[in-house]
């Protein structure tokens, strides 16, 4: 029987290949390949749809955040908090310029930093919040600005997994001082490369990042800050541009594939929690993912019937040998290290079909009803 990948890139671009191959075959004509037409009304549209005024493309969303740190002043000294529960790339920026990582746990139901914990760990030295927004849904926004408000802090809204996610009406990433989006592959808007955006609403801050991203310059050769190299480049721009017309239709398939798990899983509901959506939030189901009993038993029954799965995050961050200098216990963060031992995600894509659907749900009740006897 056919294997089922957790995605199909492949599907999605012969469902617009003729598009993609104009749009590269341009760029190539034109022959303009860094900081082009493309990436400049990519930026545009990016921020139209964003809601906000400015967007600035990089060259992948690790340092969409990175730059966004650097052009919100935050370094050495600084203390920023954030989520244990992400891709290391959410800490690896903060620490890269200099600053210090403060976690706090997340909420056991969407997987997001729980904003009832924050305060307590603001101090002194506490700059910004960096929340995450995992698996396509947005964090609980109100609260997190209401401190950011309270404490003067900034907040960067790492939103690499959430493009065209809403929290009550509001897309995610036009919350903070800067929003960050990453166009790597596997992502609901994916380059075929690395990419990314910064989207905000303060020209300060869109000046400063445009100046970092081109080795600190406004003029060619006049270097006003030590900068680096990271533009979105004018082929992926070109690519997304195509993309963007689709995201939508593209989200709303994932929640009709989302809602038809959900269906699938009435019958399981002993063994298996359902993603939680809260009332005021739009989600756009980068990855669906379930807290599963067995669930490293389940995942290698599914492997051997030929269906993937996937474990974001098997450590969380506070855990991982990186960070042993941060000197964070087991059990410090309990409710992501439980998270960590019984969420798995399963196959999702705007094309993956109701029959696929099906048999993956199938597999996994066969599974509960093997392990019973
Ligand atoms: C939560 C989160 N932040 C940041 C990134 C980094 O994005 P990129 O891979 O484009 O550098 C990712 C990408 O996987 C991510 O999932």
């Amino acid at each position: 029987m056919k294997s089922i990948s957790l995605l199909d890139l492949k599907k999605q671009y012969l469902s617009i290949k003729p598009e993609i191959k104009k749009s590269i075959d341009e760029v190539l004509t034109k022959g303009r390949f860094v900081l082009g037409d493309n990436v400049s009304k990519f930026e545009e549209e990016i921020a139209r749809y964003c809601g906000t005024k400015y967007a600035v493309g990089v060259a992948s969303g690790t340092d969409a955040l990175e730059l966004s740190l650097a052009a919100l002043d935050i370094g050495r000294g600084d203390e920023v908090i954030t989520t244990p529960y992400t891709f290391v790339a959410t800490t690896e920026t903060i620490c890269k310029v200099g600053a210090r990582p403060v976690f706090v746990d997340i909420d056991a139901k969407t997987f997001n930093i729980d904003p009832r914990k924050i305060e307590r760990k603001i101090n002194k030295k506490t700059k910004a919040i960096m929340p995450v927004h995992l698996y396509g849904q947005s964090c609980d926004m109100a609260p997190i600005m209401k401190l950011a408000g309270k404490y003067d802090l900034r907040v960067i809204e790492d939103t690499a997994q959430s493009i065209g996610a809403e929290y009550k009406g509001k897309k995610a990433g036009s919350f903070g001082d800067a929003g960050t989006f990453s166009f790597f592959p596997s992502k609901n808007l994916g380059a075929y490369g690395d990419g990314g955006m910064i989207v905000t609403k303060n020209k300060k801050v869109y000046d400063k990042l445009r100046i970092l991203r081109s080795h600190g310059c406004q003029k060619k050769y006049h270097h006003l800050i030590n900068g680096y190299n990271s533009r979105l480049d004018e082929i992926q721009a070109a690519i997304l541009r195509v993309k963007l017309r689709y995201l939508d239709k593209w989200n709303d398939a994932r929640n009709i594939n989302a809602d038809y798990y959900n269906v699938l899983f009435k019958d399981l509901a002993k063994q298996c929690v359902i993603p939680f959506k809260p009332k005021e939030n739009k989600h756009v189901f980068y990855l669906y993912t379930i807290k599963a009993s067995s669930r490293d038993k389940l995942s290698a029954y599914l492997k051997a019937k030929g269906i993937s799965s996937a474990i974001y995050y098997p450590i969380p961050l506070h855990l991982q040998e990186v960070y042993k200098n941060l000197k964070y216990k087991k059990g410090s963060m309990p409710v992501s290290e439980k998270a960590s031992k019984d969420i798995l995600s399963l196959p999702m894509y705007p094309e993956l079909t109701k029959i696929e659907q099906r048999r993956i749900v199938t597999e996994i009740a066969n599974f509960y009803r093997k392990a019973a006897k």
